[in-house]
């Protein structure tokens, strides 16, 4: 599962977070400037890189992860999902992210290192509701010309399958895409940049 990586990640980190208390408590009186480390240390925890494997996310489909307290939607786009990507183009608020957050070495459009694998920080750019994942084309509720996308809930803002807002939406910007890296064609990690070719 996805969470694997990440709940064995702060295991291990909690372990050694563990030894450093028991080596202050044994030290602290003859060392006052060790009660410093226990912010870092948590602060370290907060913003570690998270693992998350991606081989099993079917097409059409998404995982969440968590990194930063933040949900992270990970995404297998299809041939179909990235085509339609062109045909709305025009409907976007930002469709090349000139004034959303990403990272320089996604490409501008599909927003992503390899299109067919989208990573989003799951928090609407409006006032922070995660919006939800709605795949499906045309459904009752969203009209005939939603070809899939994310809604969010609680003022309605709409945003494709590359995390691009549409026009005149409460929402201001694109969903941020967060710095990612492949470890390997199954394996992200999500909080560090991939490196430069
Ligand atoms: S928080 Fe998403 S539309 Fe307002």
């Amino acid at each position: 599962m996805s969470n694997d990586g990440v709940n064995a990640g702060r295991r291990r980190f909690l372990v050694a977070a563990t030894s450093v208390v028991g080596a202050a408590g044994a030290v602290g009186a003859a060392v006052p400037f060790v009660g410093s480390w226990l912010p870092s240390a948590k602060a370290k925890a907060a913003g570690a890189p998270v693992k998350v494997s991606i081989g099993k996310i079917e097409a059409g489909q998404q995982i969440v992860a968590e990194w930063r307290g933040q949900p992270v939607f990970i995404m297998r786009r299809t041939e179909e999902i990235l085509a339609n990507l062109g045909k709305i183009h025009d409907s976007m608020a930002d469709p090349e992210s000139k004034a959303s957050v990403q990272p320089a070495y996604v490409d501008p459009v599909t927003r992503s290192i390899k299109p067919e694998v989208l990573v989003l920080v799951g928090i609407c750019t409006h006032l922070g509701c995660s919006p939800s994942f709605r795949p499906e084309v045309a459904p009752a509720d969203l009209g005939a010309e939603w070809v899939g996308g994310y809604f969010c809930p609680c003022h309605g803002s709409r945003y494709d399958l590359a995390g691009r807002v549409y026009k005149a939406q409460p929402a201001p910007m694109n969903l941020p895409v967060p710095p990612y890296s492949y470890e390997s064609d199954d394996v992200i990690v999500v909080g560090v940049d991939q490196e430069k070719a």
